[in-house]
């Protein structure tokens, strides 16, 4: 298929581009670099640095055979202080996709949502069925834009999937998180054992999970952007269909810490500090539905291959 990837110069975006050109895709990345990096554009790609409201028309005016959607502001509290950034920048921009797609009669789009659409879960694991309360800012503007999609399929026959990602980590080789503003858990405990920081905070030891500390769904890169290509092959004209993607198992932010000392062989100091505003105590994903309908199966689902991953990448010293 011929592709166009936004986002794709961004951690998750460059891995699923990665992984599209390896099974022998066609792909154009548009990334206007804020937050990406253009060495991470896989090779193999056509790389268009730009906006994506301002050049999906153009863009699209070649045949597309689809649209995977990553390009989006994604800090959840930055959300809460510069609401304009994530309405106008996720929200208004994908709208311009949307009606890019269907000027141009482009057929597939898969979104890049995530589990913050469903906010405080009633329980865990969360189904997709489960009620969408988010909690923040960043989860409700990709709530409205998972609505518009359900609109654009119904009136306009897109073939659409929507991805929930709970919790992404590790890396697929070269192509790994490198944020400017590190805020991820994994990342942030991996920058102590390299002597990046003095120590990591645990925010809260007083959750009501077992060891007091939040409990996450964590999921591998390669198998998230897996997910992604099977969208592709299931997505059916008119229809828009949603799926979590998680592992279906919990870990505390302490059994991660855990985990990252294992595996880097380093003491990794950890203070504990007040919650965070916004956390859920326990965010588990039900992926059962992709298991079922996309044939979905994560491979390297084991936390400590997930860190693993994610070391051997933070020791390629790539800036970020
Ligand atoms: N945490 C710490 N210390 C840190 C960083 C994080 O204790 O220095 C804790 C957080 O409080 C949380 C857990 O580690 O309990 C995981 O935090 P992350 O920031 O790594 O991830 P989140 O669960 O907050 O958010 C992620 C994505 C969001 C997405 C959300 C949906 O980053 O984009 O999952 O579940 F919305």
């Amino acid at each position: 298929m011929k592709l166009l990837v936004t986002g794709g110069a961004g951690y998750v975006g460059s891995v699923c581009a990665a992984r599209l050109v390896e099974s022998g895709h066609e792909v154009v990345v548009v990334d206007d670099l804020s937050t990406g990096h253009a060495d991470a554009v896989p090779q193999g790609c056509r790389f268009v640095e730009a906006d994506v409201a301002e050049v999906a028309g153009s863009v699209l005016a070649e045949r597309f055979d689809g649209v995977l959607h990553f390009a989006a502001k994604s800090l959840v509290g930055e959300s809460m202080v510069d609401p304009r950034k994530y309405w106008e920048g996720n929200v208004v921009t994908s709208l311009r996709l949307l009606e890019a797609m269907r000027e141009n009669g482009t057929p597939r789009l898969v979104f890049s949502s995530t589990a913050a659409t469903y906010g405080e879960p009633d329980s865990v694991p969360i189904p997709e069925t489960a009620p969408t309360a988010p909690t923040n800012t960043y989860g409700a503007t990709k709530l409205a834009i998972d609505q518009a999609i359900t609109s654009y399929a119904s009136a306009h026959g897109l073939a659409a999937v929507s991805l929930r990602y709970f919790n992404v980590a590790g890396a697929h080789g070269q192509f790994g998180e490198r944020h400017t503003v590190e805020t991820h858990l994994i990342p942030i405990v991996l920058q102590v054992a390299l002597g990046q920081r003095d120590q990591v905070q645990m925010y809260g030891t007083d959750w009501p999970t077992p060891d007091g500390t939040c409990v996450r769904d964590y999921i591998h890169v390669t198998d998230l952007a897996d997910a992604h290509l099977l969208s592709l092959q299931h997505a059916e004209p008119g229809t828009h269909r949603i799926y979590n993607l998680g592992n279906g198992t919990g870990f505390s932010v302490k059994q991660v810490i855990d985990t990252c000392r294992e595996v880097t062989g380093h003491s990794i100091p950890a203070a504990v500090a007040p919650r965070r505003e916004g956390d859920p105590a326990s965010l588990v994903a039900s992926s059962q539905r992709a298991r079922d309908e996309l044939g979905w199966t994560p491979h390297r689902a084991d936390l400590t291959t997930i860190v693993q991953d994610a070391w051997n990448f933070a020791g390629l010293g790539r800036p970020a």
